[in-house]
C-alpha cells in the first residue's frame, strides 16, 4: 500500500487553485439517472470516489467518460436499466446511497445495499428512507439489503427530524418527477445542497428554497440533459488555510466562494490570522504569535464537520487550550491517537477534545483512519520536527486531486512511496 513521506518543511508560500467540490459533484452524478439526455459536468475533481460513483453508473448501463486535463465529465444515461447496484463498489463509499433517489424517480424501484458504516460513525440512512416513504415508497430491509418500491412517487410534505445533508439530497432527487408538491422543512442548508439544485433546475426540474433550511419541489413529467460547473472545493480550500498558517507561510488560495468559508475565516480571525478576502480568491498569512481557540461543529453555516480534524492540527501546535466539540459524527476524534503520537497533548471526553498547545510535534509514524483525519495528519507533518510516514493514505486520496503534488508546488517536503 502507497505513504506518504513528509519532513518538516519550510512555509508553505505561493498560489493554489482549488478544485470542484466533491460533495457537490457526488450527488450530481447521481442525479444524471434521472434523464435519458447527455449531461456534462464541468470543473469536476479527479478523486477516487467520483471513479467509483461513474463505475457504478456503468454496471447500470450509462456510458461515461472523464477527461481529467479539461476536469469535464459526460453522462449519458439513455440506456441504464434497473440492475442491483454492485456491493463491491457500493460500500466503497457512504454517497453510493445517493443513487436511491434517482432510481426511485425513474423506474419506481430501487434495490440497493446499506452502504456500510464508516470510520466516523454508523451512518444511519433512516432519513433517507422516511423521506422515500413519506413520497409513497414501500420500504423492506433485508441483511442489509434495501428494497425501495413505488407505484408512482408522490408529493408530500416531509420534516427531516436532523438536517442531513444526504437525506435532503435524496428526497430532492426522488422528488423531482414526482405527481404533485413536495415540501421538504429542516433540512441542509449546505451550498452543495444550493449547487445540486441549481444543476437540476437547469435540468428542468422546479425546486425552490435550495439554501434555506426549506424547500419546494415542484414535480415536473421529464428532465433534460443540461452542462453545469461544479462550486469550489470549500473543505479543500480551508484545508489549504490551515496549511498557510501551520507552517507560517502565505497563500493565496483561488477559485473559491469566500461566503462558503464564514466560520473558518472566523475562527482563524479569532487565532490572530490575517485573512484578506477577494473577489474569488483568499491571502492567509500570519506574523502574529496565534492564540488558541474554541470549535463546535454545527451544520452549515456553522463550523464545518469536515474541517475539525485539519483544525485541531493547528490548535495542538498554538499556545493555550482550545476545546472542539464535536457534534455531527458520534467517532470523528480518532485522528487524535495519531497526533498524541506525534507529542500532541490532546484528551478526548465524549464529545470534546480539549487540545493543549505544545511548542513542537515530533515525525512518526502514523496511519489515516479517515480522510479529513489523514489531511490533518500531512498538515502536522509538515511542521513536525524530523520526518513523518503516512498510512493508509488511499483515504485521503478519495477527496483531495493530486494532494502531494499541489503541497510540493508550495514548498512542501512530500513525495508518495509503495509500502
Ligand atoms: C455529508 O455526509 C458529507 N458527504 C460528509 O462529508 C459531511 O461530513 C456530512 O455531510 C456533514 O456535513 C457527502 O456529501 C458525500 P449527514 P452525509 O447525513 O450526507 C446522521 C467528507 O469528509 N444521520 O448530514 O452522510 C449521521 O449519522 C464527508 O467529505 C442520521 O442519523 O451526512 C450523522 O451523524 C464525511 N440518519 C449526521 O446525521 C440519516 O438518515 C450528519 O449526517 C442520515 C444522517
Amino acid at each position: 500500500m502507497e505513504k506518504f513521506i513528509i519532513e518538516k518543511s519550510s512555509p508553505l508560500k505561493g498560489e493554489i487553485t482549488i478544485d470542484g467540490a466533491k460533495n457537490a459533484v457526488l450527488p450530481i452524478i447521481a442525479s444524471t439517472i434521472l434523464t435519458g439526455e447527455k449531461c456534462i459536468i464541468e470543473n469536476a475533481p479527479f478523486l477516487k470516489d467520483v471513479e467509483i460513483m461513474l463505475k457504478i453508473l456503468e454496471v447500470l448501463g450509462a456510458k461515461t467518460s472523464f477527461c481529467e486535463k479539461e476536469k469535464r465529465i459526460a453522462i449519458d444515461c439513455r440506456k441504464i436499466s434497473n440492475v442491483p447496484l454492485p456491493y463491491e463498489l457500493v460500500k466503497k463509499l457512504r454517497a453510493s446511497f445517493l443513487f436511491a433517489g434517482p432510481l426511485l424517480s425513474r423506474f419506481g424501484k430501487v434495490n440497493i445495499q446499506m452502504p456500510g458504516g464508516c470510520p466516523i460513525g454508523i451512518r444511519p440512512v433512516d432519513l433517507h428512507l422516511k423521506g422515500f416513504s413519506m413520497l409513497g415508497a414501500k420500504i423492506k430491509q433485508e441483511h442489509g439489503n434495501i428494497e425501495i418500491i413505488s407505484q408512482g412517487v408522490k408529493g408530500n410534505n416531509i420534516y427531516l427530524d436532523f438536517p442531513s445533508v444526504g437525506a435532503t439530497e435524496n428526497i430532492i432527487m426522488a422528488a423531482v418527477l414526482a405527481e404533485g408538491e413536495t415540501n421538504i422543512s429542516n433540512c441542509s442548508v449546505e451550498p452543495e445542497i444550493v449547487d445540486l439544485a441549481e444543476f437540476l433546475n437547469k435540468m428542468g426540474a422546479y425546486i425552490y428554497g435550495a439554501g434555506t433550511d426549506s424547500i419546494k419541489i415542484i414535480g415536473v413529467p421529464e428532465v433534460y440533459g443540461a452542462v453545469h460547473s461544479i462550486i469550489p472545493d470549500r473543505i479543500e480550500a480551508g484545508t489549504f488555510m490551515i496549511g498557510a498558517v501551520i507552517t507560517k507561510g502565505d497563500l493565496i488560495i483561488k477559485n473559491i466562494i469566500c461566503d462558503h468559508l464564514r466560520p473558518v475565516i472566523a475562527k482563524l480571525k479569532d487565532m490572530n490570522v490575517d485573512v484578506e478576502e477577494n473577489e474569488n480568491s483568499i491571502r492567509v498569512h500570519s506574523e502574529n504569535e496565534l492564540i488558541n481557540t474554541d470549535v463546535k461543529t454545527l451544520p452549515f453555516p456553522g463550523f464545518p464537520t469536515d474541517m475539525q480534524a485539519q483544525f485541531m492540527s493547528l490548535m495542538a501546535v498554538t499556545k493555550g487550550t482550545g476545546i472542539i466539540n464535536e457534534t455531527i459524527f458520534e467517532n470523528r476524534f480518532m485522528h487524535v491517537g495519531e497526533l498524541n503520537r506525534m507529542g500532541a497533548d490532546i484528551k478526548v471526553e465524549s464529545k470534546s477534545a480539549i487540545i493543549k498547545g505544545v511548542p513542537k510535534l515530533t515525525g512518526t509514524q502514523v496511519k489515516a483512519t479517515d480522510l479529513r483525519a489523514g489531511a490533518a495528519l500531512i498538515l502536522s507533518a509538515l511542521v513536525a520536527e524530523g520526518e513523518t510516514e503516512i498510512s493508509d493514505i488511499y483515504h485521503i486520496e478519495r477527496g483531495y486531486c493530486n494532494i502531494e503534488e499541489k503541497i510540493r508546488k508550495l514548498g512542501g517536503k512530500i513525495k508518495k512511496t509503495e509500502e
